[in-house]
């Protein structure tokens, strides 16, 4: 199954978004599979965003996601890369669809709530920096997984 890296990034920690964020990523029926809170250190932070080294906007974007703790998390679904862009809206929250969660909680382009990897190469490289693979919580089952199992075993 298709996994991304999600961020809850150091804004919507220090709002209060948590819950309310990762509640969304679960009502869409995505599965969980690794989750912790960190202080990314400026090595993390340069490794995640390597592909922006050198831009204007870097310096300013190395400092705001080392300002705080952020929710880093691994989320399987099909197509979840995909849909959790989707999810999240555009990069700028003014111009981000309503009802994306960058719309309904983000404030500037650099404040903008929530990380998610692009492309699967992102995310297998962002999970690699972020989590070890023996903290993956891999083997369970989601109630959707059981009552769809259950419901073909006959
Ligand atoms: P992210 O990687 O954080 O999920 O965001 P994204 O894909 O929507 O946007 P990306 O182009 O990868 O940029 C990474 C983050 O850098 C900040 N940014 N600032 N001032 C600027 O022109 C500018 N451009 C990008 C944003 O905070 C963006 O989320
Ligand atoms: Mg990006």
């Amino acid at each position: 199954m298709e996994r991304t890296f999600v961020a809850i990034k150091p804004d919507a920690v220090k709002r209060g978004l948590i819950g309310r964020i990762i509640k969304r990523i679960e009502n869409k029926g995505y599965k969980i599979v690794g989750m912790k809170m960190i202080h990314p250190t400026l090595e993390i932070a340069e490794k995640h965003y390597a592909e922006h080294k050198g831009k204007p906007f870097y310096p300013d974007l190395i400092k705001y996601i080392t300002s705080g703790p952020i929710v880093a998390m691994v989320v399987e679904g099909k197509n979840v890369i995909e849909g959790t862009r989707h999810m999240m809206g555009s990069t700028v929250p003014n111009s981000a669809e309503v009802g994306t969660i960058r719309a309904d909680f983000g404030v500037t382009k650099e404040c903008n709530v929530i990380h998610g990897s692009d492309c699967e190469v992102s995310a297998e490289r962002e999970i690699a920096i972020y989590f070890r693979p023996e903290e993956l919580c891999e083997d369970w089952k989601t109630m959707m997984e059981l009552v769809l199992e259950a419901q073909f075993s006959d």
